[in-house]
Order: C-alpha cells, then sequence, then structure tokens
C-alpha cells in the first residue's frame, strides 16, 4: 500500500535525505521517455524535484502505469533519494543534485491535457489563462506573485498588530461612499426599490470607528469601484485601510513609512534610505507635470514663456495673455538621433492626449523648427536657454493651459524616459506628495469636487477661504508615490460637524441632500469626535511593485479583465426571472 501521506514537499528535497525513504504529492510538470526509464518532474508549491521510474526497480503493472503518466497528473509516489550520476546535475534547479527513485506510486487524479503549457511561459492569448485562472496559477511566476502577496500581508498585520492596530471589519452592503468613482448598487429583495452600495472604501466607517473611540484601526479592505481600467485598476480591489486617533499628518506619515518599508525591505532584500523625501503636489505639477511624479530620471518640465508674451508667434502670445503659458521639456541628444517620423510620433501622441500642437526644435547649427521662421533669434536662444539646450537636443514645447500643458508633458516625459532607457528598473523611488489641492473644478459638473474625498481637512491657514476662493484651498493630504505609482494616500479629517458641513455646501449639496446622504456621519460628529487622520494603500499595487510586474492582475488570484468581467466563472451573468421578480426589478431591453 503506498502511503499517500507526504513526508516532504518536492522543493525540500535536498543532499541531506540522500538514502532516505521519502513520500511526495505533486503534480507531472513534464515527463521524458528515456529508453525505457521515465524521468519526471514532480511539483508542488515548494518547487520542483526530479523522480525517476526505472523497470528494474519497480512492479510490471506499476511500470505500464508509469508509462501512461501525462503533464498534469496528480500523484503520490515513495522512493529513495539518491545523488544524481555525476554529470547529470542540473544546477538551474534547487532539487538538481538529486533524484528520487520511486519503488511505489499512486495515481491520485488523471489530467485532461491543459490547454497552454504550465511547466514553461509560452505567449498565450491572456483571455485563455484567464478562462483557465486555476491552471495559469500553477504556474511557478504566478505561484511566487500570490506568495508574495501572503508574506507581505504577514509582514503589514505583524507590524500593525504589533503597534496596536485593532483588525476591525466593516459592511459590505452599505451606502454610496464617496471616492470619485461610481458604485456597484447591489437590489434590496426586502425594500423593494432600494439599493445597497458596495464599498468604494471603509472610509465612512473608519472614521466613525475613531468616534467610537477604537484609536488605531487597520483592514485589509476589499473596495469596489465601478470606473474605467486599467493596469494598475480593477473594479474590485484591496487596501490596507488606516485610521489613527490623536495625531496628525507627522505621525501617519512616520508610522506608514515605516510599515511600507518594512514590507519592501524583508520582500526585496534592500536597505530603503530614510526619510522617504516629500514634495509639495505644486512642486510635482511644475517639475515632472504629474501629481505621482517618476523621479528616477530628470528631463524636467520648464516654464519657457518668459520672453514670449509679445512674441510675434500667435500660439505664444495669445496663450499666455489668456493665462495659459509655453512649457517645454528637452529630449536630451535626440535631436541627433530621431527620425522626422519619430517626432510626427510625438506629435500624434500629444495631440491624442489633448494639446493643440506639439511644437519642436532641433538643436544643431542652426535651430530647426516648423515655426522658426515666426520667432525672432531672440525668443529662440531665451527658449534654448531655459531648456539647457545644447547641440543634438530636441527641445519639445505645449502652449496651453498648466493643466493640459502639465497632462501632455508629463506623459511625453514618460513615454520618452521609457524609449530612451532612462529608468533604471532597480530604482525604488519613494516619494511623499503633500499640501494637494482640497477641491478641483469639474468642467463636466459645473462644480467644485473634492480632490480626495469630502471628508479631508483644509489646512487651517486656508480654512478662511473655502467658500471665497475654494480652488485656492490646500488640503491636509498625503499620497505615497512609488516610481510613479501612487501607493496609497489619506489625509487628516474634518473633525467637526460645522465645518464638515460647508465642505458639503462648497461642493454643491443643499441642506437636505447633506441630511439624506450624510445626516448620520454630522450628527455623529457632535458626541465628541477626537482629532483623526489616516491612509489607504492600495495592496495590489503595493505586491505589483514588489514583484516587479506590470499589471496588477498578475497579483490577485481571481482577477478580472479590463471589461470587469470574470471569464472563468462568467459573470456579470444573468438572474432568473424569478430573482429579478423577487428584486421587483424590470430589466428594459
Ligand atoms: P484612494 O481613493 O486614494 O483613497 O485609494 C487608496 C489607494 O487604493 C488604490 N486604488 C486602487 N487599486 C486598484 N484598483 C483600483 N481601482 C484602485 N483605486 C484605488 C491606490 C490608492 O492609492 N479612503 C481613502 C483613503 C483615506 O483617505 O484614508 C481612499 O480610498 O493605490
Ligand atoms: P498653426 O499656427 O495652428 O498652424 O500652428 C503652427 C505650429 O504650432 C504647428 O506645428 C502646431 O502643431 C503648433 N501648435 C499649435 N498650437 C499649439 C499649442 N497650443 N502648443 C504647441 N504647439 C502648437
Amino acid at each position: 500500500m503506498v502511503q499517500w501521506k507526504r513526508t516532504h514537499s518536492c522543493g525540500q528535497v535536498d543532499r541531506s535525505l540522500v538514502d532516505q525513504e521519502i513520500t511526495l504529492n505533486g503534480w507531472v510538470n513534464r515527463r521524458r521517455d528515456h529508453g525505457g526509464v521515465i524521468f519526471v518532474d514532480l511539483r508542488d508549491r515548494d518547487g520542483l524535484v526530479q523522480i525517476v521510474f526505472n523497470p528494474d526497480l519497480l512492479a510490471q503493472e506499476l511500470f505500464a502505469l508509469a508509462e501512461r503518466l501525462r503533464s498534469e497528473f496528480v500523484l503520490s509516489v515513495t522512493g529513495k533519494v539518491v545523488m544524481r550520476p555525476e554529470g547529470q546535475e542540473n544546477k538551474a534547479m534547487k532539487t538538481g543534485e538529486v533524484e528520487v527513485l520511486i519503488t511505489d506510486f499512486k495515481v491520485l487524479s488523471e489530467a485532461k491535457t491543459p490547454p497552454f503549457p504550465i511547466d514553461r511561459d509560452v505567449d498565450v492569448d491572456e483571455n485563455i489563462r484567464l478562462k483557465y485562472r486555476y491552471l495559469d496559477l500553477r504556474r511557478n511566476d504566478l505561484q511566487e506573485c500570490i506568495k508574495l502577496r501572503h508574506k507581505a500581508v504577514s509582514i503589514i498585520r505583524d507590524f500593525l498588530n504589533e503597534n496596536g492596530f485593532y483588525e476591525i471589519e466593516t459592511p459590505m452592503l452599505t451606502k454610496s461612499t464617496p471616492e470619485g468613482a461610481r458604485d456597484y448598487i447591489v437590489p434590496s429583495r426586502v425594500h423593494p426599490g432600494n439599493f445597497y452600495a458596495l464599498p468604494q472604501s471603509p472610509q465612512m466607517f473608519k472614521q466613525l470607528l475613531m468616534l467610537a473611540g477604537f484609536e488605531r484601526y487597520y483592514q485589509i479592505a476589499r473596495c469596489f469601484r465601478d470606473e474605467d481600467l486599467r493596469a494598475d485598476r480593477q473594479p474590485e480591489f484591496t487596501q490596507v485601510d488606516i485610521e489613527m486617533s490623536f495625531v496628525d499628518r507627522e505621525d501617519i506619515i512616520e508610522i506608514m513609512e515605516k510599515m511600507i518599508i518594512e514590507v519592501f525591505e524583508q520582500c526585496r532584500g534592500v536597505k530603503i534610505p530614510t526619510p522617504i523625501p516629500r514634495m509639495s503636489y505644486q512642486e510635482a505639477m511644475d517639475r515632472f507635470g504629474s501629481d505621482r511624479p517618476d523621479t528616477r530620471f530628470e528631463m524636467e518640465l520648464k516654464d519657457v514663456g518668459e520672453n514670449l508674451k509679445d512674441s510675434g508667434f500667435k500660439v505664444f502670445s495669445e496663450t499666455i495673455k489668456n493665462g495659459g503659458v509655453v512649457r517645454g521639456i528637452n529630449a536630451k541628444g535626440c535631436g541627433a538621433t530621431f527620425a522626422r517620423r519619430e517626432i510626427d510620433q510625438l506629435v500624434e501622441m500629444a495631440s491624442s492626449w489633448g494639446a493643440k500642437g506639439l511644437i519642436w526644435m532641433v538643436i544643431g547649427e542652426t535651430v530647426k523648427s516648423p515655426v522658426a521662421k515666426f520667432l525672432t533669434e531672440n525668443e529662440i536662444s531665451s527658449i534654448v536657454e531655459a531648456l539647457g539646450g545644447e547641440e543634438g537636443d530636441l527641445l519639445l514645447l505645449v502652449a496651453d493651459s498648466f493643466e493640459v500643458t502639465s497632462v501632455v508633458l508629463g506623459r511625453l516625459r514618460l513615454f520618452l524616459g521609457n524609449k530612451l532607457g532612462l529608468i533604471d528598473e532597480n530604482k525604488l523611488n519613494f516619494l511623499w506628495v503633500v499640501d494637494w489641492p482640497l477641491l478641483e473644478y469639474d468642467e463636466e459638473e459645473k462644480r467644485y469636487v473634492a480632490v480626495h474625498h469630502p471628508f479631508t481637512a483644509p489646512l487651517d491657514s486656508d480654512v478662511d477661504i473655502l467658500e471665497t476662493e475654494p480652488g485656492k484651498v490646500r488640503a491636509k493630504a498625503y499620497d505615497l508615490v512609488l516610481n510613479g505609482t501612487e501607493l496609497g494616500g489619506g489625509s487628516v479629517r474634518i473633525s467637526h460637524s460645522e465645518l464638515q458641513e460647508r465642505m458639503f455646501k462648497v461642493l454643491g449639496f443643499s441642506s437636505e441632500q447633506i441630511q439624506e446622504q450624510f445626516g448620520f456621519l454630522i450628527e455623529a460628529y457632535r458626541y465628541g469626535a477626537p482629532p483623526h487622520a489616516g491612509i489607504a494603500f492600495g495592496l495590489d499595487r503595493i505586491i505589483m511593485l514588489l514583484a516587479g510586474r506590470s499589471t496588477i492582475r498578475d497579483v490577485i488570484a481571481f482577477p478580472k479583465t479590463a471589461s470587469a468581467t470574470d471569464l472563468m466563472v462568467e459573470a456579470p451573468g444573468n438572474v432568473s426571472p424569478r430573482q429579478l421578480q423577487e428584486l421587483n426589478l424590470i430589466i428594459k431591453s
């Protein structure tokens, strides 16, 4: 009888076990037939080990069974560990010095031929991988991502537990939590016509936990946002959600910096210099055209408009007269190396991002540019000087509002940084972005909206202009950025109901709307609220960057596609007429 229970895991087998009889459980990763002897790489979650089926050591019917083994069969095998014959070691394999001579085994489960190979990484359509996610997850690199996620979460939990945080769960079936995205809503059966919203974040609940006196809270919280998906956005994702009482911005930054650094140091084995640098939102926009700047390379944005307001070239002078700016970047050396077609591609990209045009200047013996003839020599040299232009450089300019020039040049900068190989992939450039604007004007909605969320406190010095100059008010908000990705964000909260009501009013809520949507919260703040502040990190993004992946799908066990579907379970799907009836819903077709 085969002992079904394993004594060791595949990845553990090494020379210290030589001559011992062991039992392993696992999947056939690969099978090779070498003239009568069958070699199988057996795989479990810890790794691979070579096992050998030799007809001299096995009963005839067992060897016949070994000949029928195929990829992904599940086995329990018993055998003796031996050193591999000289010259047959496999240095690429952790267990490559040894092999296991099988004396007995059992097929626990047979397997159909998988739709794509598991034992090596081949180019397969991602939709097929997602349909068979449980098979894709068997592949080594995804196994490593998921294990890394477990490790990082354990480090985070340990850190927070040791620092006096309570882990507390908050509801999934709840009311809308404003974080700027659309809600996923769930119809109520017992209250026809009424709906729950799935939380965009636990924001209101964690604040109420502070009012309830818990002082330090965390949750590894699932959040739901119905928004356009990207490589670093999923409709449901996980936050490391934190809130603390009797603290200010400095306390949060200090403790969270420690936590994040601990995670990266333990998981990546690197030393991260502290303190993490800080930059104001304004400086980030000025220098990098982005509120989450990738500071691993330079190519900073410069305002070149100083001597252009009276230019005969209307694109410049009119823009500046209308309150806009002329800004640019210097793609060092690209004037000498870029073909015209590559420059045209930059122009096309710029207009697809909303620029009215992109002016380029190639510095050679003279300055070559489609607009050179409209500019005086002085104007050209002041542009070249502002951008530190030298022979061989390519200067790229946009004239528009500060926002448009930021978006366009910020993206061009990233594109060029990648294209020119200026980004050192080994660098971990953390950055706190601080002093955010509290509000921004939304042209579509024709009102101010919160840059973070409506519970963020304004700087004390700016409270007085909340109603008169809302666009100028700065917030006690902070974001943590790593290599151009926003890892997390938070703020000091408004802890007085009067200020909270003023904030809602500035956001365009009527008194009735405030009462209906947030009445419970305003009321709660009347019963003794401690000053409090918090932050939430995108766990998926942290793991993505830890693992060096380019999409968060790789670090989520069961992710959704870019169109928010789960191809494996086929969600979203239809519901039965009876369910619709119970919910009092009619589908308009
Ligand atoms: P915020 O909306 O900035 O703040 O979210 C915090 C962090 O969550 C991550 N994140 C996402 N990750 C994957 N997919 C998404 N769709 C997605 N959306 C956000 C980001 C982001 O930095 N309640 C506040 C936090 C607070 O003030 O304490 C909040 O949710 O990494
Ligand atoms: P026009 O005078 O519109 O023909 O534009 C002359 C050049 O300036 C063209 O190369 C346009 O692409 C470019 N251009 C026009 N508007 C802008 C702008 N706002 N910013 C940068 N370049 C522009």
